[in-house]
């Protein structure tokens, strides 16, 4: 260990200086036609995603850019921000939830968006196992209470913002976000809103991310946290991940789901090591690196393609799309989620993650999870005080990791 605290000497690191960015090849000019002169709204308009989407749709400068977060003070912030870097801006920042149909109705009526980027959710995997009725509510019934508002409002497109998560799901976050992904399909119809999802792996830097709290382990003198030395994710850049999304929008004819290309995974730990080089200190003589184990819900590998599904080009060279094999239905999913609806007021988590389970077959819930809805267990129901202990080891069997092949 230095001889004196590291905080005094660690060198300001940019997310972006871990990773190079990747082109991202934008059609700028069918991006400023749905763009330009338009309303666009952004939900979780604040976060990382949403907030990253705003700064790069305002500079295609649409008519008004409609900030929609139930964050008062991130939202002020961007604000801010927004006002100071493109001050022609009519930004209106909106505080309301996505769970709530009249903030949501009230807002598309009032503003009526040609275009809704949906990027609200809850995201943190460990947190949602151990809230399994809010990751429903907010991830799930949020995305089809807006949804539901932006086709009866005839808005032109709706982006839902998705995540590699949902791929074989090992956690209620990443089924959350694939019943999602099936909602907002179901609402398809010819002639109707555009629904298009967009799915991708980790943004380097993005608020609660390895990076920032690796950074914040470097700046007390280590150790710094692994979870597992072979754990690995898929990284790209904010700038690189909304440029992406947006061209995912000019593409969208409606009901696809779009993959974006992360290239290559990598490794965590040597990503900890970078970072504690470009810091200005030395991997385990300066900062330690422990491991600790992987926590319920996560994988060693992210997949970003279901095995059952295929992936076909879309002839942009980093989009890829998803083959599904069949629509479910919108009076299926409506069925499913009244049904949905009953056990969460019951609380009754052993049949919510069963439920989940029937819609998304290959969706392992993590070992806690598991002991909740087994016939052999004591109670069917949800203790959140025995789920919240740690688990050792893998929550799920570790799959071959399927990323993008370099092209
Ligand atoms: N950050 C990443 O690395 C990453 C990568 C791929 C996909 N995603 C996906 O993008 C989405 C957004 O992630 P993020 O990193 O921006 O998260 P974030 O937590 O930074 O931002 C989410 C925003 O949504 C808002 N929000 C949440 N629930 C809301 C509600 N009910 N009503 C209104 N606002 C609400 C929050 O206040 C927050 O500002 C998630 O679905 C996530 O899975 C994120």
């Amino acid at each position: 260990m230095p001889s004196d605290k590291p905080s005094n000497h660690v060198r300001q690191v940019v997310p972006d200086d871990l990773l190079r960015e990747k082109q991202a090849c934008l059609d700028r000019e069918r991006v400023e036609e749905l763009i330009q002169g338009k309303v666009v709204m952004v939900t979780g308009a604040a976060g990382s995603i949403g907030s990253e989407l705003c700064q790069q749709i305002a500079a295609f400068r649409p008519q008004a850019l409609v900030g929609f977060d139930q964050a008062e003070t991130p939202l002020f912030y961007l604000e801010r921000e927004l006002v100071r870097s493109f001050p022609w801006l009519a930004f209106e920042p909106l505080i309301g939830n996505i769970t709530s149909p009249a903030d949501v109705n009230g807002a598309i009526a009032k503003y009526r968006p040609s275009v809704i980027f949906h990027a609200a959710a809850y995201k943190h995997v460990p947190m949602m196992e151990r809230h399994v009725f809010a990751a429903v509510e907010n991830n799930i019934f949020g995305t089809w209470q807006i949804a539901l508002a932006a086709s009866a409002h005839a808005v032109e497109y709706f982006v839902l913002i998705s995540t590699d998560k949902v791929v074989r799901p090992a956690s209620v976050m990443g089924a959350t976000k694939r019943v999602a992904e099936l909602s907002i399909r179901a609402l398809q119809k010819r002639g109707g809103t555009r629904f298009v999802a967009v799915r991708f792996g980790n943004v380097i830097g993005s608020s609660g991310s390895v990076v920032s709290i690796f950074k914040d382990q470097i700046a007390a003198g280590g150790p710094v946290t692994v979870t597992h030395p072979e754990m690995r994710r898929y990284f790209m850049t904010a700038s690189e991940a909304g440029q992406l999304v947006l061209q995912a929008l000019a593409m969208g004819k409606g009901g696809e789901i779009f993959v974006l290309d992360m290239g290559e995974p990598v490794k965590i730990v040597d990503l900890a090591r970078n970072l504690i080089r470009l810091s200005g200190f030395e991997p385990e003589r300066d900062i330690k690196i422990e491991f600790s184990g992987a926590r319920p819900g996560e994988k060693l590998f992210e997949e970003l393609e279901l095995q059952a599904e295929l992936l076909t080009s879309t002839g942009h060279p980093r989009i890829r799309s998803v083959n599904q094999p069949a629509q479910v239905g919108k009076a299926r999913i409506k069925a499913y989620l009244r049904e949905l609806r009953q056990v969460c007021e019951r609380r009754d988590a052993a049949s919510l993650i069963l439920l989940l389970k029937r819609l998304i077959p290959d969706y392992s819930p993590a070992f806690g999870l598991q002991q909740a809805i087994s016939p052999s267990s004591p109670s069917m129901r949800f203790d959140p005080v025995q789920h919240t202990a740690a688990q050792p080891g893998l929550s799920a069997p570790i799959p071959k990791p399927t990323g993008f092949s370099p092209s």
